[in-house]
């Protein structure tokens, strides 16, 4: 089994996966990390673990997300991360992907969230979650489906949010699970124990 990663920033959740696999917890080939951007600080840290990394600048991108997302497919496919064969993991990576990738690499595209969803999707989870007045937040680890931050979820983990908050201690303390969750999702799909049944995953 191949893993694509996708950043498009500073990379402490590719890193943690990067991270379990070289101490053999997870039976995956970290096969490439792409980025969007070209100075997206995750490019050194993969490059120091020995991972092959891709840039594709969308920055100044001419064409359609499609075309875009064809740019990307095939420097997965270059690595021989596949539909058949392949993991795509979004770690930070800050562009919507198009419904010709997700259904390509269907139940094959998995994104970490910083909120508990279906609360706080989209930008500033953290913030919204403050703003809310919510006494909870968190993670969570799903399916990438057509829509934004709606695909079944694998794992999610809680965090107390208290009265002193902001939203860089908060930002932190969920990060701090993301840490933990996203490593963990990456090896149950690796080891075959998650199945999806409609809206639902089943963990065995
Ligand atoms: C994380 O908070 C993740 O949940 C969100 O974007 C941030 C990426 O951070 N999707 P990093 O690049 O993994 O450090």
């Amino acid at each position: 089994l191949n893993l694509g990663i996708l950043i498009s920033g500073r990379g402490s959740n590719m890193e943690s996966i990067l991270k379990a696999i070289k101490k053999k917890k997870i039976p995956i080939n970290p096969a490439v990390v792409i980025s969007n951007k070209q100075d997206a600080k995750g490019l050194k840290i993969a490059q120091k673990l020995g991972v092959p990394v891709e840039v594709i600048e969308s920055n100044g991108f001419k064409g359609t997300r499609a075309e875009y997302d064809k740019k990307i497919i095939s420097i997965l496919t270059k690595y021989r991360v596949t539909q058949k064969n392949g993991l795509v993991c979004l770690a930070g990576f800050m562009r919507i992907i198009s419904p010709e990738f997700v259904k390509k690499y269907k139940n094959r595209i998995i994104n970490i969230h910083p909120a508990l969803l279906p609360a706080f999707p989209g930008l500033n989870s953290q913030k919204q979650a403050l703003d809310y007045g919510a006494k909870v937040s968190g993670c969570s680890v799903h399916f990438v489906d057509a829509g934004m931050d709606t695909g079944p979820v694998i794992i999610q983990a809680v965090v107390k949010v208290n009265e002193k908050d902001t939203e860089e201690s908060l930002s932190k303390k969920i990060l701090k699970e993301e840490h933990r969750i996203y490593p963990e999702a990456v090896n149950l799909f690796a080891r075959k124990k998650i199945k999806v049944s409609g809206r639902r995953t089943i963990i065995s």
